[in-house]
């Protein structure tokens, strides 16, 4: 396991360390989630990521204790909470829906986790209007919950989440329903909150830009199980499987072939060996590059050539389209294989059928193995 980042500056003693360890859950005969381990960190930002159906609700349950393992266990701060119910294990959850009370007004909804905890009154009161200003809705006590806009019923569901001071926060797709640009104002803001509140957090996503944007550290589920994990730049820069490359972002890839004693056989230069120290074994292989670590310039009408240790080949463009700093292109090499660049260079042709050149070199090319 990777040691999370944040351990030893964490500020808090309130935070809480989570571990998942061996946990397996099925619905009937379909197993949802399979052999999981994972430690969380006390004070972590940790992101779940993945397609729908993966499994990170199902897991994210799990460590709230509304669904039990059928197999392992779940430990907060080593302390095996598996059979503890929801109630007992003061953690904060945000579902995507808010479930806040339509009927009740927004300081009775933020006050309903202090009731259920016999906080007295007074104290209640000064604790949901300290909720309250932690979200930015200050005087808001007396609103109804059905006059608020999305991001004020979400910020609302968050106050309700921390008014108790969970070590815990759980938060799944909370942003999910809400517009880019509120989407990317409430990010700032979860991510302010758990700064100062210095508190674990459990973020579920299937938005790769979210969960690079927030986390100390990205979990990417694939099939109920955990495909990689790292922190944002390990997973983007380095993937270990295509499936990770694909789902964290564009790039583009070749398919190529690792031949006996790490040489590689890439399809436009037939001819050509070229060395690779790897320990991957022979066969097909892709060799990936984020968008920034291509460079695109026009074409020079000659064919593909490599040298210190750069391939220039020459590609189709697909599409271009302009997206403020940078032009992406979708491009085709001769041989089929298709992918994403950006180039900020004025001077490039990028209507479909022109081509450009692209300069890759094999240093900055993340190996990656082909799945059969
Ligand atoms: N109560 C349930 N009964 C039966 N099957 C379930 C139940 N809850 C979830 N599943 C199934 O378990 C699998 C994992 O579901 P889960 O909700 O954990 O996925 P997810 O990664 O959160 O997906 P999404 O991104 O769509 O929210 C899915 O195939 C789902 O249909
Ligand atoms: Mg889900």
């Amino acid at each position: 396991m990777v040691q999370p980042e944040r351990t030893a500056e964490t500020p808090t003693t309130r935070a809480v360390g989570v571990s998942l360890r061996s946990v397996s859950k099925s619905y009937g005969a379909t197993a949802v989630v399979r052999d999981l381990d994972l430690e969380v960190a006390p004070g972590e930002f940790v992101s779940m990521l993945g397609p729908s159906g993966s499994g990170k609700t199902t897991t994210l349950k799990m460590i709230a204790g509304f669904e039990q393992p059928g197999a392992g266990s779940v430990h907060f701060d080593g302390r095996d909470v598996t059979d503890l119910p929801p109630e007992r294990r003061d953690v904060g959850v945000v579902f995507q829906n808010y479930s806040l009370f339509p009927h009740l007004d927004v300081g009775a909804n933020v006050a309903f986790p202090l009731r259920m905890r016999r906080v007295p009154g007074q104290e209640r009161a000064e604790r949901v209007q300290r909720a309250l200003e932690m979200v930015d809705l200050g005087g808001y006590e007396r609103r109804r919950v059905a006059q608020l806009s999305g991001g004020q019923q979400q910020r609302v569901a968050i106050a309700r989440a921390i008014v108790f001071e969970p070590r815990l926060l759980l938060m799944d797709e909370p942003l999910g329903a809400l517009d880019r640009r509120l989407r990317e104002a409430m990010q700032l803001e979860i991510k302010s909150l758990h700064e100062r509140l210095g508190v674990t957090v459990v973020y579920v996503t299937h938005d790769q830009e979210e969960a690079l944007t927030m986390s100390d550290r990205v979990v990417l589920f694939r099939d109920g199980a955990i495909e990689q994990h790292g922190s944002p730049r390990e997973v983007y820069e380095r993937p270990s499987t295509a499936f990770a490359a694909d789902f964290l972002g564009d790039s583009l890839s070749i398919s190529a072939r690792l031949l006996p004693g790490g040489l590689l056989e890439v399809p436009g230069l037939p001819a050509q060996r070229f060395p690779l120290g790897t320990g991957m074994p022979v066969g097909p292989v892709r060799l990936m590059w984020r968008p920034h670590a291509v460079e695109v310039t026009a074409p020079s009408g000659l064919p593909a050539e490599f040298s210190a240790d750069r391939l220039r080949i020459p590609v189709e463009v697909l599409a271009g389209g302009y997206a403020g700093d940078v032009t992406r292109l979708r491009v085709r090499f001769a041989w089929g294989d298709e992918g994403v660049v950006a180039t900020p260079s004025r001077g490039i042709d990028h209507r479909r059928g022109s081509s450009v050149d692209l300069h890759l070199s094999l240093a900055s090319a993340v190996l990656l193995p082909v799945q059969s």
